[in-house]
């Protein structure tokens, strides 16, 4: 029998819970916007807990996410709203759809599972299947691109900056010269490759292609771009008192979310005795958690794709 497809929403309870915490949702009307939908499971928590003047204005840049929106349309009617496109044009969306400021706001980064786990999409080297990982399949280029026309610079350099991968010289090097016999269209020719290099990979915890594919990812669909891009844009549109989450699942995005955060929180930075301000700064948002939130022993063993999960969030001033 085939298995149904489904995601686990991450981190769903502490994440609503800051969300709706806010002043702003408590007193009254409010917008609220969970810029990747994915499955939905965050936006229907969210209508669900919220009083029925919370609108939820949802954000995907997948059609297949958005293609699964129709139960929450049927089911909350005007108090949710659907706004395909990518999260790096936030603004521009949210004027398209006439909404100034925002109450609340949720990024829940990184891939659902229905995208893992459809092997025609090309993110998993667990099932075979062109080696895409395009998260809007109808814009920029596959990663089978890259691979065919990068250089071995510029492979290195990807695979260390974005996989954080310390073979990223050698994968770039045999990538290079074996793509002159036979190109690599698939994800089971690249990981197998990669497989090759590693003797005794099926005794190691992670798959010796993991890295790789985590960089040429976030290269394909610019996800750090797009990352700096929505934090800046959500703190403009965030009313005060409105919260941002950010849910992200691994380092590189989490390094990047905790250094805005820090930032936008940073008073004034005149040395100590100066009488009067010169500087001008004053603090943007409120830290609401200063190491980040992890998922509890009992997410991960029910839900093993929550392990890398770390929660940061911040209040608007
Ligand atoms: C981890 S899933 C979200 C799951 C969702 N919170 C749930 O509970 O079902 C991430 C989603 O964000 C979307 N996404 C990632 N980057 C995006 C971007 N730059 N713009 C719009 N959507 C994006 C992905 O397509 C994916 O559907």
């Amino acid at each position: 029998m085939m298995r149904k497809m489904e995601h686990v929403p991450v981190l769903l309870q502490e994440s609503v819970e800051i969300l709706l915490g806010g002043r702003r949702v408590a007193a009254g009307a409010a917008v609220i916007v969970d810029a990747t939908f994915g499955g939905g499971g965050h936006t229907r928590r969210l209508l669900e807990c919220g009083h029925d003047k919370v609108v939820v204005v949802a954000i995907d840049r997948d059609p297949a996410a958005i293609a699964r929106s129709d139960s929450l349309q049927h089911d909350f009617g005007e108090r949710f709203k659907l706004l395909p496109g990518n999260f790096s044009d936030l603004e521009q969306l949210l004027d398209q759809a006439e909404i100034g400021k925002i109450d609340g706001l949720l990024l829940d980064i990184g891939l659902s599972s229905f995208q893992l786990e459809e092997g025609a999409r090309g993110f998993s080297f667990q099932s075979d299947g062109p080696l895409d990982m395009r998260m809007d399949p109808d814009t920029g280029e596959p990663a089978a691109a890259i691979i065919r026309e990068a250089d071995c610079d510029t492979l290195t350099r990807i695979f260390r900056d974005f996989g954080e991968e310390p073979y990223a010289g050698v994968i770039a090097r045999k990538i290079v010269a074996a793509r002159v016999q036979k190109p690599f269209l698939t994800t089971h020719s690249l990981a197998q490759l990669i497989a090759d290099m590693v003797p005794d990979y099926k005794r190691s915890r992670r798959h010796p292609a993991t890295k790789v594919f985590q960089a040429l990812r976030i290269v394909v669909n610019d996800e750090l771009g797009a990352l700096e891009k929505v934090l800046k844009a959500g703190l403009k549109r965030l009313s005060q008192g409105g919260r941002m989450v950010v849910i992200s699942y691994h380092s590189l995005e989490d390094r990047l979310v905790k250094r805005f955060f820090r930032e936008s929180a940073k008073g004034c930075i005149c040395p100590p005795g100066i009488p009067v301000c010169g500087c001008g700064r004053i603090s943007r948002v409120k830290i609401i958690n200063r190491s980040g939130l992890r998922p509890q022993r009992v997410e991960i063993e029910r839900n093993p794709r929550s392990r890398s999960a770390c929660l940061r969030a911040i209040e608007r001033l």
